[in-house]
């Protein structure tokens, strides 16, 4: 007997309403968890031009929501050695770094990346995200331990759940806390880590890092610090054995990187996953990130401004002084920030809301984000909107 085949009966007659398959199904029911809680995220597109303007749907909004601290994605300087890297080397590096793919432009970068964080060596990973992934995962593994702080960005959660360590956060900035973790953990486990952020991406504090290292050293914990919102504008003082952070944010390019000691550098070339199985950074990145580090080191006054800006905003709206450039606004539901943001973008402000699961919950808030490109009198326009909307 022969057994009719059912899919290939289908593709001749198909079923104008075929059942949905259980995968879309799954996606279907979880997005409308999300919409129902005010957590769906969605894309808009957004055309940055030089300065602080962005435009979304035909209409022209100022910025705060941009990491790009002094403006440096459209500086002319930068935008040339980007296209120069272009011309010479190509579009993509070809292949992963430890290949071909290792093109002068990246090695220039380290070479200036370490000297600026005055360390040996510097690594430079196809992104921030990437970068933590990589430290995390080869510095640490089964029986060691990991120590995060409770608000520090996602990928170094990703990286400490990845290494097969134990993880475990401590309170945000809390060294009280974090001493008491070390003095109950520290000699169960071989290797520590502890990971914190110079300034915290989300709140705009800093962490408080002498007595922190001084703390890890006391335990011979090695600290990992993701710089990706201090470089260039909020970075003097200690620096941690290792010092991570991204080109994406006020070297305006895309890409993240490493400085540590020559042998960590080194160690990290041949065993840290997500740099040595995956392609190289494009060469142009590179390149544009070097000129706009170049430009950090040469105008102090371009890299003064946004934590100026900063505190012009908090000091007008009566909120405590600001820490660096990033302020947060804190509304508390989800809702409410969404609806203050959208006031505020109908003024002609972009302050986007930031939500769980980014920030805790019950926690959302506008995250404003100021910039050398923002002008005195747009820092004000957006304290006066926000004074106006709250009453
Ligand atoms: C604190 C922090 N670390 C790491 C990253 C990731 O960097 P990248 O965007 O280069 O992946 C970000 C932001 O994106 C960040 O805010």
């Amino acid at each position: 007997m022969v057994v009719p085949d059912r899919a290939l009966d289908n593709a001749h007659s198909p079923n104008p309403h075929p059942p949905m398959s259980s995968l879309d199904a799954y996606a279907k029911s979880t997005l409308d968890d999300l919409t129902a809680k005010t957590l769906r995220r969605t894309l808009v597109a957004t055309a940055r031009g030089a300065g602080a303007g962005v435009e979304r749907g035909g209409q022209t909004r100022v910025s705060f929501s941009c990491n790009d601290y002094l403006g440096l994605s459209h500086d002319p300087r930068v935008i040339a050695a980007g296209r120069e890297a272009l011309e010479r080397y190509g579009a993509g590096a070809g292949a992963s770094r430890l290949v071909t793919g290792n093109h002068p432009p990246l090695l220039a970068l380290e070479a200036r990346l370490a000297a600026h964080k005055g360390k040996d060596a510097a690594l430079v990973f196809g992104s921030g995200y990437l970068a933590n992934l990589g430290i995390v995962t080869a510095l640490a593994g089964a029986g060691d331990l990991v120590l995060v702080d409770a608000l520090g960005h996602s990928c170094l959660f990703a990286g400490a759940q990845l290494s097969g360590a134990t993880s475990v956060r401590f309170r945000h900035n809390d060294l009280d806390h974090l001493r008491g973790l070390l003095t109950s953990r520290r000699a169960r486990h071989g290797r520590v880590l502890i990971l914190t952020e110079r300034v915290f991406s989300m709140d705009g504090d800093r962490a408080p890092l002498p007595d922190l290292l001084a703390l890890a050293a006391e335990y011979d914990a090695w600290t990992l610090v993701d710089d990706a919102h201090g470089l260039g504008v909020v970075e003097a003082g200690a620096r941690a054995p290792l010092e991570m952070g991204t080109l994406s944010k006020t070297l305006g390019s895309y890409g993240g990187y490493v400085c540590a000691s020559r042998p960590v550098v080194d160690l990290l070339t041949s065993r840290a996953r997500s740099f040595v199985y995956t392609t190289g950074l494009p060469p142009a990145s590179a390149a544009a990130a070097l000129k706009a580090l170049e430009i950090v080191e040469a105008e102090p006054d371009r890299a003064a401004r946004p934590l100026a800006l900063a505190r012009r905003f908090t000091a007008r709206l009566g909120l405590p002084e600001a820490q660096s450039p990033i302020v947060p606004i804190l509304i508390g539901e989800a809702a409410a920030a969404l609806a203050l943001s959208a006031a505020l973008e109908a003024r002609g402000y972009l302050a986007v809301a930031i939500r769980p699961p980014t920030v805790p919950a019950g926690t959302a808030r506008l995250r404003v984000a100021c910039s050398a490109a923002h002008s005195e009198a747009q820092v004000d326009g957006l304290a006066d909107a926000i004074l106006a909307e709250r009453g």
